[in-house]
């Protein structure tokens, strides 16, 4: 596909029935959203995970509207082509449907994003309808949700019995009634992925949800090595920049101790002629 080429929500849609499948990654910022624009990634979302891997905060909670938004912002600055998803943060789209419109249109206007994420099912049904409404492109997130996650503890695979399974499937139908037009799984057995993506017509994500999904999306700084805190089990590591890059640092430290950085090709000269001048002046 043409790297120029805008995707948009048809041309995802295209790519689906065309067989193929759909690459996104969580990332926020600039340099790296040019980088995977340029490897050719379909869509990238400005996860709320930031306040994690990129602030150094114990949950996404600690994300605020403010934070997103620059992210945001950022990355469409590297990554124009893509399908651009603003994640919104804890207490964006909770307490009221005014307070989620408001903060959504923010994401869109502000942000340039393609589309809003938001956690839950049941509970989140009249706000995605009320988004959706305000002409907002929503994205629903369920199974493993990490906003609630951190209030109840529940930081593990959902729907892994019969009935929690149903309500899962259930819950996805709910959303795409309600008008998402993508879904993102998370921490879900393939077999339940694998029933919702029947029962629905609009693309299902999966991260750690198996590959009946159309598309997976991983944590950029999980896949490249570099966030050192823990690895989830459905992580793949295609490299391990965290030791590349320390050697990095160690060696420049090294090199400012010794005198060899920096060395004469990365000075500058004064003009021809002005050394003398210059020296004279000053004595
Ligand atoms: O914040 C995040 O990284 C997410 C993932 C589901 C992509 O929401």
């Amino acid at each position: 596909m043409d790297k120029n080429e805008k995707i948009t929500l048809e041309v995802i849609q295209n790519k689906i029935h065309a067989g193929q499948r759909i690459s996104m990654l969580a990332l926020y910022d600039y340099p790296f959203a040019a980088l995977a624009q340029q490897a050719g990634i379909d869509s990238i979302i400005v996860g709320d995970s930031a306040a994690m891997v990129n602030y150094g905060y114990d949950s996404t909670l600690q994300a605020d509207m403010d934070m997103m938004i620059r992210h945001t912002q950022a990355v469409k600055r590297g990554a124009p082509n893509v399908f651009l998803i603003g994640d919104m943060p804890f207490m964006s789209y909770q307490p009221t449907i005014e307070t989620a419109i408001r903060n959504a249109g923010r994401f869109i206007a502000e942000g340039h994003a393609d589309a809003v994420k938001l956690e839950g099912g049941t509970t989140v049904l009249d706000t995605v309808h009320a988004l959706v409404k305000a002409t907002i492109p929503v994205v629903g997130h369920l199974g493993l949700t990490p906003q609630s996650a951190a209030i109840t503890g529940k930081f593990k695979a959902q729907g892994r019995q019969a009935q929690s399974a149903v309500d899962l499937v259930n819950q996805a139908r709910q959303l795409e009634q309600a008008g998402i037009c993508m879904l993102i799984l998370e921490c879900v057995p393939n077999t339940v992925s694998e029933a919702i993506v029947q029962k629905l017509s609009i693309p299902v994500i999966s991260i750690g949800s198996g590959p009946a999904c159309h598309g997976q999306v991983l944590v950029l700084f999980d896949i490249l090595g570099i966030y050192p805190r823990f690895t989830p089990k459905f992580v793949r590591k295609y490299a391990q920049l965290a030791p590349t890059i320390t050697q990095a640092i160690q060696a420049y430290i090294r090199d400012i101790a010794q005198g060899t950085y920096p060395a004469q090709e990365h000075t500058y000269a004064m003009k021809p002629g002005e050394e003398e001048e210059f020296r004279k002046m000053i004595e």
